[in-house]
């Protein structure tokens, strides 16, 4: 565990490390990537997070896809069931609270929930990745829970990080699941 922590400590210092131009220039390469991309392309319901600790900036997706008509959906933590995450639609007028993990997330309005069974796709954020499609995040277990079963759900999780998130090999746990997909600004690794 401490080996985990430790590889999130550095990976997270790398990418925060990353220059204003270097961050605007890898969303844009980023976001081209992405409109090229035929399973988002195919996409409705497209699952995002907004960027925070030098994540790689996902506003200049979000509003092209705004501007494809796709839904944008954005992560809310539950409300009543801890460790567990909901999406709700976020449009270009949906106000964003900051929530307790410092994170801004749309109101909780049950009106905009969209389940994972209708979601098409879902970028994921991490901190690490490595050359099997193994994925540390910042440790809640929020995205290990919401993946459990995307099969079944019939979405597809793409992870999204800077090239220099990407390790060589990470220590795996039992409740770690892997991703198919994972696109950094130079290229999209896949692994089914
Ligand atoms: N499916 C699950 N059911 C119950 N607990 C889980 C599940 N997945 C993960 N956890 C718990 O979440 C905690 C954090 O997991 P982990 O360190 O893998 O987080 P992470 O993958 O880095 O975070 P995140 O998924 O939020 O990006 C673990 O202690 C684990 O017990
Ligand atoms: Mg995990």
């Amino acid at each position: 565990m401490l080996q985990r922590q430790e590889i999130r400590q550095q990976v997270r210092h790398l990418r925060r490390a990353l220059t204003d131009e270097q961050q605007a220039q890898a969303a844009e390469q980023l976001a081209e990537l992405a409109l090229n991309y035929a399973p988002l392309t195919a996409a409705q319901n497209i699952a995002l997070f907004l960027s925070v600790d030098g994540e790689l900036n996902t506003r200049p997706l979000i509003a092209r896809l705004w501007h494809l008509k796709k839904t944008v959906c954005l992560p809310v933590l539950h409300p009543f069931s801890p460790g567990n995450l909901l999406f709700l639609r976020y449009s270009p007028d949906t106000p964003l609270q900051t929530n307790k993990l410092r994170i801004p997330e749309p109101p909780l309005d049950i009106r905009q929930l969209i389940t994972l069974d209708q979601l098409d796709l879902m970028m994921v954020p991490l901190v690490a990745f490595d050359h099997a499609g193994q994925r540390l995040g910042m440790g809640g277990g929020f995205y290990d829970r919401t993946l459990q079963n995307w099969r079944q759900h019939g979405f597809l999780p793409v992870g999204l990080a800077h090239d220099c998130q990407q390790v060589d090999s990470l220590p795996v746990a039992e409740w770690d699941v892997p991703l198919p997909a994972v696109m950094t600004p130079s290229k999209l690794w896949q692994w089914e």
